[in-house]
């Protein structure tokens, strides 16, 4: 027996035409598939069209790419696997081939080329300013709730839940105050990170009324899942009703006793109303233990600790490390006190 290379493995084993056909055909039905899924949720932007448009270019283009590349490996193995008798044999060699590679790096690269720039195209476009001046909202995350911030007349007004009006451009300003968040709603498509100490800002044309879900999109912490708002795109009446409605709440509250820090107020400013329930403040939030319930009766002291130690006791039913822990230092000595009196006046009642 020598030693040198074996005899070659017979090559015209299979018919070429025969894997196009089932490459063409796995294609096909690989592009019905990715264009027949129903990726996203219903459209409620102007951006939202190129970018879904975008996607299915990309599903049209890159479906074929992996289905071809599946198909030959899977027609490789079936079709040229070592018989019995052919262990001493190989391939015949394709290195040096130059037009095959000049074909494989080619294809990739101006597939690579176009889609990028068409992607270049539609980012351009999604993020063009309209003229005029874009409805602004300010938009603050923190664990683990949104809070906006509206301008209506000379100041501003604030409201757990997002309000726009169809069919203007609404320009974000997105802030944190404390780790990375990212600010999402799925049906206008476009997201970005809310970073402390930067104003990030992006901006969306609502286009169709309804209610869509606001996401937190960063892991933020344990309780990143809940972080979870409403969108109401509005007509522009029932927008300006809702602004005028939110700007007159705070006024009619009586003003805070003794002129110090408003209680009510550090409650939905600190956020506590996007996890805790509390009828007082209008807060219906399921993360944290529901307040009406869990402060009933319980004096000062414990409230006081319960906001600056929370993990000291949990209540019944709920995780430690959830809510954060820091309140002791981002709040001040007055507004901790300002707030712990405000829970202890409106959970002491039956
Ligand atoms: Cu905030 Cu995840």
């Amino acid at each position: 027996m020598s030693n040198g290379p074996g005899p070659e493995r017979p090559l015209a084993r299979a018919d070429w035409r025969q894997m196009l056909v089932i490459g063409i055909i796995a294609s096909a039905l690989g592009i019905a598939a990715g264009l027949l899924i129903d990726w996203f949720p219903v459209a409620a932007s102007r951006e939202a069209k190129p970018i879904d448009t975008l996607w299915d270019v990309l599903i049209i283009c890159s479906v074929p790419v992996f289905v071809l590349v599946v198909t030959v490996v899977l027609f490789s193995v079936w079709k040229f696997r070592m018989r019995p008798g052919e262990e001493l044999m190989d391939g015949p060699p394709i290195h040096g081939n130059t037009r095959l590679e000049i074909v494989w790096t080619a294809i990739p690269a101006i597939m690579l080329v176009a889609l990028c720039t068409y992607a270049f195209l539609v980012l351009r476009d999604v993020e063009r300013a309209d003229a005029g001046q874009p409805v602004q909202v300010r938009v603050v995350g923190q664990q683990f709730a949104w809070t906006f911030y509206y301008k209506v007349g000379g100041k501003e007004v604030s409201a757990p839940e997002l309000y726009v009006p169809i069919n203007r451009q609404v320009e974000f300003t997105l802030q944190s105050k404390d780790v990375l968040h990212d600010f999402w709603v799925p049906s206008f498509r476009i997201k970005k990170d809310a970073v402390p100490g930067i104003d990030v800002k992006y901006r969306v044309t609502p286009n169709r009324i309804g209610n869509y879900s606001i996401v937190c999109a960063e892991l933020c912490g344990l309780g990143h899942s809940t972080m979870r708002g409403t969108a109401h795109v509005l007509t522009q009446a029932a927008y300006d009703a809702q602004l005028k409605k939110l700007a007159a709440g705070p006024a009619k509250a009586p003003p805070a006793q003794g002129g110090g820090p408003d209680g009510k107020a550090l409650f939905v400013s600190s956020g506590c109303n996007g996890c805790h329930t509390l009828k007082d403040a209008g807060a219906s939030g399921t993360t944290g233990p529901d307040l009406d319930n869990v402060l009933k009766g319980k004096d000062p002291a414990f409230i006081k600790e319960s906001i600056t130690d929370p993990n000291k006791e949990i209540a019944q039913g709920y995780s430690g490390g959830i809510m954060p822990g820091n309140f002791g230092t981002t709040l001040s000595g007055a507004e901790i006190d300002a707030l712990v009196k405000y829970l202890s006046d409106v959970t002491k009642g039956g």
